[in-house]
């Protein structure tokens, strides 16, 4: 099969400036179609992230039934069928690249009268689904897969059981699974979660109208709670903006402004961890859009520290550690990052992507199976990297081109489409001096 191969170019300099937008938060706009599917009457969604990612999941649901109107590619108006309205697909359903995807899609059908199976590209496929499948099973839920890996098949079983879930892994999307699931089964659901993890399902249902249970540490909620459909307003996603506020951050003469992002206190480590890393970071104009915090956010460049991120930091940073990475190789001191084991079963292996990269830059990592530490270097050489097809890897480095001394090439970027439509215009609006490099490839 022809696939097209993107690389990116990136000339050496310059800094970030002016104002700009990046688009919608991916996590949000996921959930804001699934509970859209299921809830009674009309979802509006604006700000709607068109990234292959949230296609595939928009795809899915369409395969399964739902009518949905698009305004624009942005403002789409779901029309929900009810909790019991979803219709067997046709065919396998094809979520892309998209861990997101998958594991809320898999507690959402795992309950339904119908058979499903999940698939997803070659780095879907590679990523641990036992840690939805387990709890499932808990639930009675009959699951086939490729042991613990897709494509998954999820047989009809019709209600799910209720259970009491201590989840072994800090993960939103694990728990989403398990609230999802948790609507088609007889009773109550209750889960206690293994660390922090992000809140948009939780947010997001309360907005339909369910209403979930916290008593001592566990979230509860009840099956067969009917969802009413209601306004979604998408903000910017915080962790695509976090290659610009790391960018900028970095490179002394950089003014920039990020309008209306996502900066839900349960994943803005990213803002955390710059400013402590000696960033210039405000945030004006705070506003609550349809239950979800967002903000201008604005950033000027200078000299960052190497500091100490502790486990809780990443766990509210979990997608942003890349960027981060960058910033840290051009700081002064070193960067400890620990409790980062979750890195390495992401879209690539973060920490070893990471690592190989800032090498050829010339800089000094160490990596330990949870933990990465980066030297700031000063300068960074320029040179060939590779991206390993990981959207977030290759927009990391694109921003390291700020810093580098001579021009970079970073190798397989056409996922960057997958979560930011659109980087490469936008981030050479801002001042980043980079290019595609496309070619078709085997
Ligand atoms: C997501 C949760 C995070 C994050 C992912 C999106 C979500 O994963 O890495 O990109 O939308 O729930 P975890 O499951 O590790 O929290």
């Amino acid at each position: 099969m022809m696939t097209a191969r993107v690389d990116f170019r990136v000339t050496p300099g310059g800094s970030l400036q002016g104002k700009l937008r990046v688009p919608g938060d991916k996590s949000i706009s996921h959930r804001a179609l699934m509970l859209g599917a299921i809830a009674e009457g009309d979802t509006e969604i604006e700000g709607f992230l068109t990234g292959a990612d949230c296609l595939a999941t928009l795809a899915a649901v369409r395969a399964m039934g739902i009518a949905v109107e698009e305004r624009s590619p942005s403002h789409l108006i779901v029309h929900g069928r009810g909790l019991y309205g979803l219709k067997r697909p046709a065919g396998p359903l094809d979520l892309g690249n998209s861990g997101t995807g998958m594991r809320l899609f898999m507690g959402l059908l795992a309950g339904q009268g119908f058979e499903t199976t999940l698939m997803g590209d070659e780095s879907l496929s590679k990523r641990p689904m036992k840690r939805v499948i387990h709890p499932l099973m808990a639930m009675g839920a009959s699951i086939e897969s490729r042991n613990g890996y897709a494509p998954i098949t999820l047989h009809p079983i019709k209600p799910l059981e209720p259970a009491r879930h201590v989840l072994q892994v800090a993960s939103a999307q694990v728990k989403s699974a398990l609230l999802l699931a948790g609507l088609y089964a007889g009773g109550y659901t209750w889960l206690k979660e293994a660390g922090p993890s992000r809140d948009h399902t939780e947010r997001m249902l309360h907005s339909f109208g369910v209403h979930l249970l916290r008593e001592s540490g566990w979230l509860g909620i009840h099956g067969g709670e009917s969802l009413s459909g209601t306004r979604v307003e998408v903000p910017a996603d915080l962790s695509s903006a976090a290659f610009f506020l790391a960018g900028a951050a970095m490179t002394p003469g950089s003014d920039l402004t990020l309008e209306g992002v996502g900066v839900n206190p349960s994943r803005d480590g990213v803002i955390r961890i710059l400013r402590l890393m000696g960033a210039r970071i405000e945030i004006r104009h705070s506003h609550l859009g349809g239950g979800e915090p967002a903000a201008d956010i604005h950033v000027q460049g200078g000299r960052l520290r190497g500091i100490d991120v502790t486990p809780e930091l990443v766990a509210l940073a979990i997608d942003d550690i890349p960027a981060v990475l960058i910033a840290a190789a051009c700081a002064e001191g070193t960067t400890r990052v620990h409790g980062a084991a979750e890195l390495r079963v992401k879209e690539s292996d973060r920490l070893q992507a990471m690592q190989a990269g800032l090498e050829a830059l010339g800089v000094t990592v160490a990596a330990g199976p949870d933990s990465i530490n980066v030297t700031g270097a000063g300068h960074l050489r320029g040179g060939e990297v590779d991206s390993f097809g990981d959207h977030r890897i290759a927009m990391a480095f694109a921003m390291a081109g700020l810093r580098t001394e001579s021009p970079m090439l970073i190798r397989d970027c056409a996922n960057v489409d997958t979560s930011f439509p659109g980087f490469v215009p936008l981030a050479r609006g801002a001042g980043l001096q980079v290019s595609l490099d496309g070619q078709r490839a085997a």
